[in-house]
């Protein structure tokens, strides 16, 4: 069966000829004949694009392919920190790399050629902590430089880099680190968060009382705060950096060799280990940065995701510095000291490029548009979004109010496992529809299938598969190749399955629904909940919205929404009302939710995805909620359930 789409969004924004005039790319011609290539001669594309890199060994094979195993590049020996760092320091040294904003507003700038002599520092003060090509390196850390520079050390020396979100706590962070049997553990002392220390290196020690493999702890000091440092085991960052050599060859690296493991939670079960090696990563991580954020050296590009996710590794740390980008990283909260922290950020950096995520910019749209309004914001010539699909008034909101209704805006689609964008505009290229994250990216065959494999027609809401290998491809899962096998390659035998459920309109646009596991079946209409959120959010008092299913005896599945409300505006029959009309005239009666639940906040994952399983089973009456360990804020959940 199919998921009905019910989407009716129509506008399109073609990108300014401005734009276009000076990007990378700058007509759908260059686009098309790009793509058509790169599906048509995939190895032919890749060869070239792999060109502008450095090798100590050319690739021979550009792709072996035993589905559900790729290997790009093989024969290929290379390194990223090389390719990030010692290749751009003859044509830009002493450019800035990356500029740190630390939340009490210190601001530290690293260069090429500094931030090249910390990470060589880096990797030699790990050698000497007896950690090698290989061995597993845990980063817990919060945003501070170090952490971009410990991951650079990791891929220059050929460790392997987990990191693990600063706001996880012991339990999860020993879990990670034994399901990776990591050797070294890299913290800080205390991260910074709204004015407040949350001590990391405390919750590192609870952790590794149960981690038999690690040897050695190497702690930053970033907030003063008083810390247990065990003689023999740990190790200040400072004192080991200041005793080591500043200089540090880049051995040549397989390219295939393992670069990092990133933990993923699942459905259901311990968190997936994505494995993502060196070669493949490097390269498509750099063409999507060239190309979707169309860079230039002169840009000031500013990603707001923590290192802790993929958006982190892959657009602040190697996509950007492979490119000899200027990266802007800032430690702290966006509400600190006050809702204008970003805006005021933008203007005073130059920021030119802003990547955030839709639960960021619904925030923004809460605290109000005064914020914004105080501070000029004309340096800004590119916005994204990236995380989960963007309701289109969302969407016009960032365009009009952040960017002036001048820059385009890139909607990107993509997956931890995906390791760099699949389906995006090219912002000098495409005209863009508000939700839809537009077209495939070079070397991306996406395809909507029915649960029996077939093509969906055009519009008809299906499953999204990628049936062709890409550079950037999770490689498998560590430790478990039978649940990579399972997870990604059995539902169609050899097309790699997204989880997710989307569309192709008329145009050939991608429009992503969410993941299959919150498609609700009402009336034999299975309806992906993010249209109907959707619907929920095109409501002047409504700040955010959740839609879940529920039994119900009579239609199947019964929608529920839980409903968050813009400052002055509260909740009410009246208003319940209001937003079930609102649905009923947007969608259809059959899709308006059977309760309307207000909330003050709603329940999210650190990553700021909102865990509609909790929803869910709040909606079905259920008391015992489960594991809760990933949430965000937990007294958001005693109040929704009050
Ligand atoms: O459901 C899709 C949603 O986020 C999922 C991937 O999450 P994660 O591995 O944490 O990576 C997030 C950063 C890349 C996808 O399966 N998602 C991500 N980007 C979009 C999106 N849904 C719609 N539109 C997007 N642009």
């Amino acid at each position: 069966m199919s998921i009905e789409s019910v989407s009716r969004e129509s506008r399109v924004f073609p990108p300014p000829a401005s734009f276009s005039e000076r990007a990378h790319l700058k007509t759908r011609e260059e686009y098309e004949a790009m793509y058509q290539r790169s599906i048509e001669d995939r190895d032919g594309f890749w060869r070239e694009q792999a060109e502008a890199f450095h090798w100590f060994e050319a690739p021979e094979t550009i792709c072996e392919w035993t589905p559900p195993h790729a290997k790009w590049f093989v024969g290929g020996k290379t390194n990223l920190a090389y390719n990030c760092l010692d290749r751009h320091l003859g044509t830009r040294g002493n450019k800035a790399a990356i500029i740190w904003e630390g939340e009490d507003g210190e601001v530290i700038t690293l260069t090429y050629r500094q931030l090249h002599r910390d990470v060589c520092r880096a990797a030699n003060a790990m050698e000497k902590l007896g950690v090698g090509a290989g061995d597993r390196v845990g980063i817990y850390m919060g945003m501070v430089p170090e952490a971009a520079v410990i991951m650079l050390a990791c891929a220059r020396i050929g460790a392997i880099h987990t990191v693990i979100f600063g706001g996880f706590a012991a339990d999860a962070i020993r879990d990670r680190l034994n399901d990776a049997e990591a050797k070294l553990v890299v913290t800080q002392d205390g991260a910074w968060r709204r004015g407040k220390v949350i001590p990391l290196k405390a919750q590192v020690d609870k952790a590794i009382t149960d981690c038999p493999t690690v040897k050695h702890t190497l702690v930053v000091k970033r907030a003063q705060n008083e810390i247990d440092m065990e003689p023999g085991r740990d190790k200040w960052w400072h004192d080991m950096m200041a005793v080591v050599s500043g200089k540090h060859e880049a051995p040549a690296l397989d390219s295939e060799h393992p670069l990092f493991i990133l933990y993923t939670s699942g459905t259901t079960g311990k968190p997936k280990g994505v494995l993502h090696t060196t070669g493949g990563y490097m390269v498509g991580t750099t063409l999507t940065s060239k190309y979707v954020f169309d860079l230039r050296d002169e840009d000031v590009y500013w990603c707001t995701a923590d290192v802790g996710w993929i958006t982190g590794h892959s657009y602040i740390v190697y996509g950007p510095l492979s490119n000899g980008a200027t990266a802007l990283m800032y430690e702290g909260a966006p509400n600190h000291p006050d809702e204008g922290r970003f805006w005021e950020m933008i203007e005073r950096h130059g920021v030119t490029i802003f990547y955030t995520a839709p639960t960021a910019i619904r925030a923004f749209i809460k605290w109000g548009e005064r914020w914004p309004m105080e501070h000029d914001l004309t340096s800004l010539r590119l916005l994204g979004t990236v995380g989960e699909p963007i309701n289109p008034e969302a969407w016009i909101w960032y365009r009009n109010v952040i960017g002036r209704g001048e820059c385009p805006i890139v909607d990107t689609w993509w997956q931890t496992e995906t390791g760099g964008m699949m389906l995006t505009p090219i912002p000098g290229v495409t005209p863009t529809k508000p939700g839809s994250c537009t077209l495939p990216f070079f070397g991306v065959s996406p395809k909507i299938l029915r649960e029996d494999g077939t093509e969906a027609e055009a519009n008809e809401g299906g499953l999204l598969v990628i049936d062709q290998p890409w550079p950037s491809m999770l490689r498998t899962v560590w430790g478990d190749d039978e649940r990579f096998r399972q997870q990604y390659f059995s539902k169609f035998e050899g097309k790699y399955f997204t989880g997710d459920g989307a569309r192709r309109d008329e145009d050939g646009y991608f429009w992503v629904m969410g993941r299959v596991d919150d498609v609700v079946n009402v009336s034999g209409h299975r309806l992906g909940t993010a249209e109907v959120e959707s619907a929920l959010v095109g409501h002047k008092a409504v700040a955010e919205a959740a839609v879940v299913g529920r039994p119900d005896e009579l239609t199947g599945q019964s929608l529920v929404a839980f409903v968050t409300l813009k400052g002055g505006f509260s909740g009410g029959d009246a208003l319940k009302a209001e937003l079930i009309d609102q649905v009923g005239q947007e969608i259809g009666k059959f899709a308006r939710p059977s309760d309307v639940r207000f909330a003050d906040g709603l329940p999210k994952t650190r990553s700021g995805k909102i865990m509609r399983r909790l929803l869910k089973q709040l909606a079905a009456g259920v008391t015992d909620l489960g594991d809760t360990t990933t949430l965000e804020d937990a007294s958001v959940l005693d109040k929704l359930r009050q």
